[in-house]
């Protein structure tokens, strides 16, 4: 069978681009695919033992493949130079400065790519956007790029959102529920999606692969995550009215889920959502519809944030209160940091609002997660959006690498992700070594409250009242009453 295409560069080696790739390598044996990245010490990692994300599957994936159709490098140009096909898959954080500061995306570092690409390509290239950009950005691309066109170079521009999700990217990545390529609806742009397609159709069955123009393609993106992110909100918003009364937030989100319009996915009421994307897309959202002069779809959204940072403040508090209103001194251990499980990463982890806010009541925070790396973990909780004082910090928190050592004289256990090794330890010995009264806050509804209880620990979680009273009841110890 002909090959369509022979060499993929992609520039940007991170959460995006380094696993699509080493999927994308690992399924296309024939195709030699090299991930850039302008950062010298991610590319090495990337090329050691110690890959610079932890995935499950994915460094078996890199092994398998690495300098035989999978290259890391720092070499951009040539990889540019000698590429058919360009994904652009570089961050966009949101703008921290000037217009648009703290929503719109900053696509400083798309630019530079594209740019880069401009300056360097000597024959046409597919050029992919896959960095979660604004509606819109594909066209900032092929603006730059068409400007600066040398003669006999083409460039036809796709947007080619990613839908992995961390934690189980290589899974999704191997067997996506759909891939979405958005291009011009011109001969040139209809080509180029098909190309692509093909890369694609490699492993993924045809029915799958879906074609749009590329707005569509962009705006889908943050709509889905946007939905995704809705649902989250919904669920906690009800989780405090089940709190309030006595409905059992896990009880309404099966008896909704069960309706086959609404689906039982993502009805997870926690701490809060946490990731790059979710508050990340939705403010862009919020923020492109501010400029097309839609302040209701735009209020209409921001809500989904709004509700998110409700729910963190809200656990938080209730984590004070039930300490007799005041945490000052008071040992905390912290069971997980990262935004999910299975991922080290921690970008707008809930965890850091929860700290946040116990530091600032003075808690001592002992802090275990299994994969967050402690300099990240002190790098978060002493940005300046979390602190002034970034010593006080240091002094209050200490990072532990065992979780029988983080809860010794705690006086509370407080759970922040959903890791399965947090429902296997051993909490008779945990109770044994901690403060009395001992408490547990679960804020991911993992473990399993009625053993705690009967340990003898003070348990609350989300979105359900536990009180020992009831615990009581149940052994038929008292009478019923109320
Ligand atoms: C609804 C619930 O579906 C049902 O489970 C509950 O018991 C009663 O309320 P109903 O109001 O009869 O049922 O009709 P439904 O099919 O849900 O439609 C409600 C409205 O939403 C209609 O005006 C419908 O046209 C509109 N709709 C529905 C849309 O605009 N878009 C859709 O995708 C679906
Ligand atoms: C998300 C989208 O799922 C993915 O398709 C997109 O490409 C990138 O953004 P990610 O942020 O990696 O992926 O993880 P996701 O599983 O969506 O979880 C996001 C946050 O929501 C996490 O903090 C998670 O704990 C939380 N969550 C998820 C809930 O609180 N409840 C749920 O039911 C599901
Ligand atoms: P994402 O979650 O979107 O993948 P990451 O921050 O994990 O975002 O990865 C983006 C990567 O892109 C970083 O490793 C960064 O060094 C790299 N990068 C940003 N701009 C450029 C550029 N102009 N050239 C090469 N690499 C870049």
């Amino acid at each position: 069978e002909e090959l369509k295409i022979t060499k993929i560069c992609c520039i940007g080696a991170g959460y995006v681009g380094g696993p699509t790739c080493s999927v994308m390598a690992y399924k296309c044996p024939n195709i030699r695919m090299t991930v850039v990245d302008k950062s010298a010490e991610r590319i090495e990692a990337w090329n050691s033992d110690k890959l610079p994300i932890y995935e499950p599957g994915l460094f078996e994936i890199v092994k398998e493949r690495r300098n035989k159709n999978l290259f890391f490098s720092t070499d951009i140009p040539t990889a540019i130079r000698e590429a058919e096909l360009i994904f652009i898959s570089v961050n966009t954080p949101t703008k921290n400065f000037g217009n648009g500061r703290g929503r719109a995306a900053d696509l400083k570092y798309v630019e530079d790519a594209a740019r880069m690409i401009a300056e360097t390509a000597q024959s046409s290239k597919i050029v992919v956007e896959k960095s979660t950009v604004p509606v819109r950005a594909a066209e900032s691309i092929m603006h730059i790029l068409r400007a600066n066109q040398k003669a006999d170079v083409r460039y036809d521009i796709l947007s080619n959102p990613e839908f992995l999700a961390e934690g189980t990217a290589v899974a999704d990545l191997i067997n996506p529920d759909r891939v979405l390529i958005g291009g011009e609806q011109t001969d040139d742009g209809l080509r180029a999606i098909e190309t692509l397609s093909w890369v694609y159709e490699r492993w993924i069955p045809k029915e799958r692969i879906l074609s749009t123009n590329t707005w569509s393609s962009e705006l889908s993106k943050l709509a889905a995550n946007a939905f995704l992110a809705q649902r989250i909100s919904s669920i906690n918003s009800l989780s405090a009215v089940c709190e309030a009364t006595g409905a059992d937030v896990s009880e309404v989100a099966k008896a909704v889920g069960l309706d086959s319009r609404i689906g039982s996915k993502f009805l997870q009421a926690s701490v809060g959502f946490g990731g790059s994307c979710f508050q990340k897309d939705i403010l862009n959202l919020v923020y492109i519809c501010e400029g097309l002069n839609l302040p209701e779809v735009a209020a209409y959204w921001q809500q989904v944030i709004d509700m998110n940072e409700y729910q963190k403040t809200r656990f938080s508090q209730k984590i004070i209160e039930c300490l007799f209103n005041t945490v000052s001194d008071k040992r905390i251990a912290i069971f997980g940091f990262a935004f999910k499980k299975n991922t080290g990463d921690t970008r707008e982890t809930p965890a850091i609002t929860v700290c946040k806010i116990l530091l600032e009541e003075g808690a001592k925070l002992e802090i275990y997660d299994p994969k967050v790396e402690a300099e990240q973990i002190f790098s978060d909780l002493t940005s300046a959006s979390v602190t002034e004082n970034p010593e006080f910090v240091r002094q209050a928190v200490k990072v532990q690498s065992d979780p029988y050592t983080a809860v010794e004289r705690a006086h509370a256990i407080v759970v922040c992700t959903e890791w399965d090794e947090f429902q296997s330890l051993d909490y008779n010995k945990i109770y044994g070594s901690m403060m009395k009264p001992a408490y547990i806050f679960d804020g991911r509804k993992i473990l399993d409250h009625d053993a705690l209880q009967k340990i003898g620990f003070h348990v609350q979680t989300i979105g359900k009242k536990l009180n020992r009273a009831g615990l009581l009841r149940s052994w038929g110890q008292i009478p019923q009453f109320n």
